[in-house]
């Protein structure tokens, strides 16, 4: 039976499992990425597991996310990130080289690696034929240390892509009509793996504007094979030799397939306020913009601005519109300033900025209030421009610059015949290569001191799980507990992630204002939830804030899967209540205790906690495989990947 992509790459990097869809597996990483919105605490963690050097091939930390230095903090954490860089063997590449995936795409992808990074757009990669899968900071900092990264064996979908794209439609759209297909939740536990025809009629940066917003499906990956199309690629990035040509055998099985024929594709968006909630341009109609962003990892290469600015030629911005464009990398930068294409958009009226994530992730340029915002990033989540009343669609350069001369959702098919011919943008033979903004490791980790500002506080470590577990009940909760509410991300507290102390003063305040004062006050203890505990994001601080006061179980009728993932990394106990009513049973304040606590983690997964205020006592389960219980065990993912590496 004839292999899949995905399969022959998973294959190749095995460290241990049965390759069986559902079952846990390891594969080693050969390569990791971070971003500094993620990346401080990966270092902390790194630095925490007394690892020298990276152990992987290479390893890239990006300034891209938090460039705007209205204080002392971003810029700190950019000295402390460099600088931890230059000592542990990291690549660092500095603020204004450009948002990470762009930048990896361009000088770092190779094909048939693995991928590891602290970004959930990382997917990325898969362009360039990598798999390439985003992570919690700590996965990669592990993986830094030469530890294996754990995942679900996938199930692997083909899309098939046949015909070929008109001019005015553009990669955007074929991912738009994945997820309108799929929808944001059709990719979670799986792979999406391209194939057909149409594939050599697509550049490598639409390959990744694919794979990009593959991560909106909720798969763990997505990834097109590599071919001449990716080798030509290289070669203009003078690096044919990280060039090998990978794909699926002919007879290979998949779990589900999709055709899409992309003659029949036409312009889409994303609508308010979800990216599977795609409609046609038709469907929408001509409504009026006030914003348009041309730019972040999802659409920022060369080609995607070389496109804007043919449409933006000799055109003006329209009156009631804001446009501002974002060039993914300094190279893409360099090369529109040097080919006159820089001016071209500034003489329309496009307002420039840094290249770097900037509106993506509300870093600036927030819509004004019940605005309409026409953006080609990959996330239109309510709230997430910063501005609550906006309405965020999410559409192609293409759209977004034709929209952003007429001043009203517009489709590029209604462009004269020989404008449509200019948007063929030929792919270069040469990119403007210079990489004085990669600064490379040191030699000597002995000659570089690493800087940490007020604002780089420890990280918080746990230690081995005690024989007697116990503590008082801090703080019940109700039902669908997010992890905003246990560690509220807001923009004022945003420049704090690698500060936990601080943080600490914040968690949970959104249930009780009191809880962090009362919990320094005991010293720790347990919290009580109901349904859904830590649903949300996949933030990491809302274990680590815990673990900072002391929180060393939590108790709830039911978990987010990812937070109480995160809870076992940090060495938190993630306990379910066997009986529901059992819930009602215990009050805030009650003194709870678990006895021969080693033994009972290793136990069948059920045992009884007592509640000593009361005199009584209720069963909870531990829904752990061996290996997460070995890591509870140790206090956590870095205490159990210390004892592994010694
Ligand atoms: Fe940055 Fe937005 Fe991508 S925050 S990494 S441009 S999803």
């Amino acid at each position: 039976m004839g292999k899949t992509l995905t399969y022959k790459i998973l294959e190749q990097h095995l460290k241990s499992g049965n390759m069986v869809p559902g079952e846990e597996i390891s594969i080693g990483i050969d390569y990791t990425l971070t971003q500094d919105s993620t990346g401080t605490m990966a270092y902390l963690q790194f630095e925490a597991m007394g690892v020298d050097r990276v152990k992987t091939k290479k390893s890239v930390a990006y300034i891209d996310h938090n460039t705007l230095q209205s204080g002392s903090e971003n810029a700190d954490d950019h000295k402390y990130i460099g600088t931890v860089a230059k000592k542990h063997g990291i690549y660092f590449s500095r603020p204004g080289n450009g948002i990470c995936h762009q930048v990896n795409l361009e000088r770092f992808g190779v094909p048939g690696a693995t991928l590891l990074g602290s970004d959930s757009h990382t997917p990325t990669g898969g362009g360039i034929g990598m798999i390439a899968i985003g992570a919690g900071g700590l996965d990669v900092a592990v993986a830094m240390g030469g530890g294996a990264y754990y995942l679900n064996m996938p199930k692997v979908v083909n899309v098939e892509l046949t015909g070929q794209l008109r001019p005015g439609v553009a990669a955007k759209d074929i991912i738009l009509e994945v997820l309108r297909r799929m929808t944001v939740k059709g990719g979670v536990g799986k792979v999406i793996e391209y194939s057909g025809e149409a594939l050599k009629t697509l550049t490598v940066p639409d390959r990744a504007t694919i794979t990009n917003m593959g991560a909106e499906l909720g798969a763990t990956t997505s990834i097109f094979p590599s071919d001449e199309i990716t080798r030509a690629f290289l070669k203009a990035q003078d690096r044919e030799e990280d060039y090998t040509e990978l794909k699926a055998d002919a007879d290979a099985v998949y779990d589900e397939k999709i055709t899409i024929d992309l003659s029949a594709l036409e312009p889409l968006a994303a609508c308010p306020h979800m990216p599977d909630n795609v409609k046609t341009l038709d469907e929408i109609g001509p409504i009026k913009v006030d914003q348009v962003c041309i730019g972040s990892c999802t659409n920022s290469s060369y080609t995607d601005m070389m496109k804007a600015a043919a449409i933006l030629k000799g055109k003006q911005v329209a009156e009631n519109v804001s446009l501002v464009i974002a060039p993914g990398s300094k190279q893409v930068f360099n090369m529109l300033a040097e080919n006159g294409a820089l001016s071209d958009m500034i003489a329309a009226g496009a307002r420039i900025l840094e290249c770097a994530c900037g509106p993506c992730i509300g870093m600036g340029q927030s819509p004004a209030t019940n605005a309409v915002s026409l953006r080609t990033n990959n996330r239109n989540f309510f709230g997430r421009s910063g501005t609550k009343s906006a309405d965020i669609y999410l559409v192609s350069p293409e759209v977004a610059a034709v929209s952003a001369i007429t001043g009203v959702l517009t489709s590029p098919l209604t462009l004269p015949a020989e404008k449509l011919e200019e948007l063929k943008i030929e792919m270069p033979s040469h990119f403007m290569i210079n990489d004085n903004m990669v600064v490379p490791p040191a030699e000597n980790s002995a000659d570089v001191e690493v800087v940490r500002g007020p604002n780089i506080q420890p990280f918080p470590i746990n230690v081995e799980l005690p024989e007697e577990v116990k503590g008082e009940a801090l703080l019940k909760m109700e039902d669908n507990i997010t992890t905003d509410h246990i560690m509220p991300s807001t923009a004022k507290l945003l420049p704090y992630r690698s500060n936990i102390p601080y943080l600490s003063d914040y968690c949970l305040s959104p249930v009780d204002e009191t809880f962090p004062a009362r919990a320094k006050a005991a010293g720790g203890g347990f919290l009580v939830a109901g349904q859904n505990y830590g649903q949300g994001s996949s933030r990491e601080h809302a274990a680590l804030v815990p673990l900072y006061l002391g929180i060393k179980g939590v108790i709830a009728k039911s978990f987010a899967r990812i937070h109480m993932a995160n809870l076992i990394n940090s060495g938190i106990l993630p306990l379910v209540f066997v009986n529901e009513a059992d819930y009602d049973a215990v009050a805030q304040g009650d003194q709870l205790a678990i006895r021969d606590a080693r033994e009972k983690v290793m136990g069948d997964g059920e045992f009884v906690v007592e509640n000593v205020t009361r005199g009584t006592s209720f069963p909870v389960r531990l829904e752990v495989s061996g290996r997460l219980k070995d890591i509870l065990l140790a206090g956590g993912l870095l205490n159990y990947t210390k004892k592994q590496n010694a």
